[in-house]
């Protein structure tokens, strides 16, 4: 019988051969994959628990929260507060950042999440997800603003998100690569399922929201527009598209298997960079994607040089497998 090993198993093996996991760390990644597990049951109950629906609220971003995100924000918030491994907290759903509060310890990290990535799918049944971000407080200084949250991705400690599809999965990076683990539902612990998840270079698939063509900018029209001609046009293959509306699900299938996930700017909205969340969606997928071996830019830059000035900031998104975000971000820099 092949042996399982649990999530916490192979967080301790990897502090024990490589000393990247020091036991804040560990025990932030236990505490979200617990939150996760949370989350999953209430997910799952659907309408028999009564968490589907509008919460009547909005959050920052002016778009309305569901339930669902409300639960999911506050089931983090109170599992990460107590363990004394964080400073502070900071969420799609929330305004400001949460500091831990005076009664327990402050650690060294402070965590960044999209409680429920895919809101739109939430009453429909759809795949849905928790994406999150960790990164260290800077040193030297007293208490927490949202100054430190504000570090390019690429200082990431960790990163990754848990899906909430037929299966429950987390995957996570703690910049040794990617590994995936599947919910034990009957043992109820996260067990290593892929040890080494790797995007091909090359694909023939493509997502983004093709009803907002129209709205493009011209590298983007030309990028897509190569895609569609299929065998006979400039890229000479036919490619395939799929989107599924949840970024943590579109981000995962091209982990599996490969693919390119795009969510340009548009000129619906032309001031806003994009429609995605610079700080707690394209950098922790972003660090996921390049440590699987893919890419992930801004169409220009690469998306975990991007230097944040503020918490809920948008950027535009291209990522997936390398030799395919390199040819969009070509066409954007020859444009430019
Ligand atoms: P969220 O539910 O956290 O607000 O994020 C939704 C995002 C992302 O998951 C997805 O890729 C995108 O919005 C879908 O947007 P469309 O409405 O354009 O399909
Ligand atoms: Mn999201
Ligand atoms: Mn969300």
């Amino acid at each position: 019988m092949t042996q399982h090993i649990s999530l916490t198993r192979y967080l301790v093996e990897q502090q024990r051969e490589h000393g990247n996991i020091p036991s804040q760390l560990r025990l932030l990644i236990e505490v979200v994959a617990r939150a996760c597990k949370r989350i999953a049951i209430s997910v799952n109950k659907g309408a028999l628990g009564e968490v589907l629906g509008s919460a009547g609220t909005e959050n920052v971003q002016g778009e309305v929260q569901k339930k669902l995100d409300v639960i999911s924000n506050e089931v983090l918030i109170e599992a990460n507060e107590w363990g004394g491994h964080l400073a502070a907290m900071a969420s799609e759903e929330m305004d400001d950042i949460h500091v831990v509060p005076n009664r327990y310890p402050q650690g060294e990290y402070l965590l960044l999440f999209d409680p429920l990535d895919g809101s739109s799918n939430i009453d429909v049944n759809v795949s849905i997800g928790t994406i999150f971000s960790v990164l260290t407080k800077p040193e030297g200084q007293i208490g927490v603003s949202d100054q430190d949250f504000l570090q390019a991705g690429q200082r990431q400690a960790a990163a990754g998100y848990c899906v909430y599809g037929p299966q429950t999965t987390l995957v996570l990076t703690v910049g040794s690569g990617v590994v995936m683990f599947t919910l034990d539902r009957e043992q109820g612990t996260f067990v290593l399922t892929n040890d080494n998840v790797q995007i091909p270079a090359d694909t023939k698939e493509f997502a983004v929201n093709m009803s907002n063509q129209r709205h493009w900018a011209a590298p983007v029209q030309r990028y897509i527009g190569e895609c569609l001609e299929g065998k006979s046009g400039a890229r000479g293959k036919d490619f395939n598209m799929r989107w599924v509306g949840s970024m943590v699900a579109d981000v995962h299938r091209i982990l599996c298997r490969g693919g390119v996930f795009l969510y340009p700017w548009d000129s619906r909205e032309p001031t806003k960079p994009g429609k995605l969340r610079l700080m707690y969606e394209a950098n922790p997928m972003a660090f996921l994607v390049e440590q699987a071996g893919g890419m992930a830019t801004n169409g220009l830059e690469r998306i975990m040089d991007l230097q944040p000035t503020q918490l809920h900031e948008r950027v535009s998104v291209v990522l997936g497998s390398r030799n395919e975000v390199q040819v969009v971000t070509d066409y954007h820099r020859n444009a430019s």
